[in-house]
């Protein structure tokens, strides 16, 4: 059971709490179709059967494990051309979170956040488009925390990494205002080339080679920047010369 809570200043005054859903973000889209909402407005679910991932991937999580959730925001200030920023503003935001258990989480682009070498959580931004600017944005939120053991070997949990055993709804809540200090800076209008250059220094690759797989080939860089728009450029070692890639190709390698 999750309580809205008082504490932030847009995340989470509202929660919608479901003990068992298809998608959240699926949720979150029917009542922002049904347009009576507050902003920061959450649906959570502690069994989410139908989870969808980035890319079309399906997102699994044991069931009353983990946390997924899924905030509906309106970040009507932020021109389309913006939208990047939102996603590095979630993607600080849950890293902020991480970094209270471990000192290596890390920012995975686009928007991952990684302990250890190993992925704790995933985002996934739906934004309805109104003209120049972003109407509404359903963030959802996968992040693994007393979960032990996964099918995939390149997941973990806060719990796994620090051999913690953790009550799901206060972490929720730690989550929650890390989001919200995040979004309120986003939301100052004044912060922006800071929370890239967070995003950056924060960033899995920045100033570290990384191998991945671009067009069958495995290539050596490392990150040297992120655009605007979100897209990736990698300085290579392998060979000579710059790479700007976008979200669906490149693939990262694992070590
Ligand atoms: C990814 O890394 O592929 C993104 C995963 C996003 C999963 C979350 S769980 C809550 C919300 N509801 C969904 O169906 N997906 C997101």
């Amino acid at each position: 059971m999750y309580n809205s809570i008082q504490d932030t200043l847009i995340i989470g005054k509202k929660v919608i709490y479901l003990p068992t859903c298809h998608s959240t973000n699926d949720i979150a889209a029917e009542i922002v179709h049904a347009g009576l909402f507050d902003e920061g407005t959450i649906v959570i679910t502690d069994n989410q059967v139908k989870g969808r991932g980035q890319r079309g991937t399906e997102w699994v999580a044991d069931p009353g494990q983990n946390l997924t959730f899924s905030v509906i925001l309106t970040p009507g200030f932020l021109p389309v051309g913006d939208q990047f920023l939102l996603s590095q503003t979630v993607a600080l935001g849950i890293r902020a979170y991480a970094a209270l258990y471990v000192n290596n989480a890390k920012v995975k682009w686009p928007n991952d956040v990684h302990v250890n070498g190993k992925k704790v959580s995933g985002v996934l931004i739906e934004n309805s488009i109104q003209g120049s600017r972003i109407a509404s944005s359903i963030i959802g939120i996968g992040a693994n925390i007393n979960q032990a053991a996964f099918a995939n070997s390149y997941a973990t949990s806060i719990g796994r990494e620090t051999g913690r055993q953790f009550v799901l709804s206060e972490e929720f809540h730690k989550l929650l205002r890390c989001l919200d200090h995040s979004y309120a800076d986003l939301k100052s209008r004044t912060l922006n080339d800071r929370i890239r250059k967070d995003y950056l220094t924060n960033l899995f690759g920045y100033n570290h080679a990384v191998r991945f797989k671009y067009q069958d080939r495995v290539l050596e860089g490392t990150v040297s920047h992120v655009t605007l728009q979100g897209k990736l450029v990698l300085k290579l070692l392998s060979e000579s010369g710059m790479l700007e890639v976008g979200l669906k190709e490149i693939e990262w390698l694992k070590d």
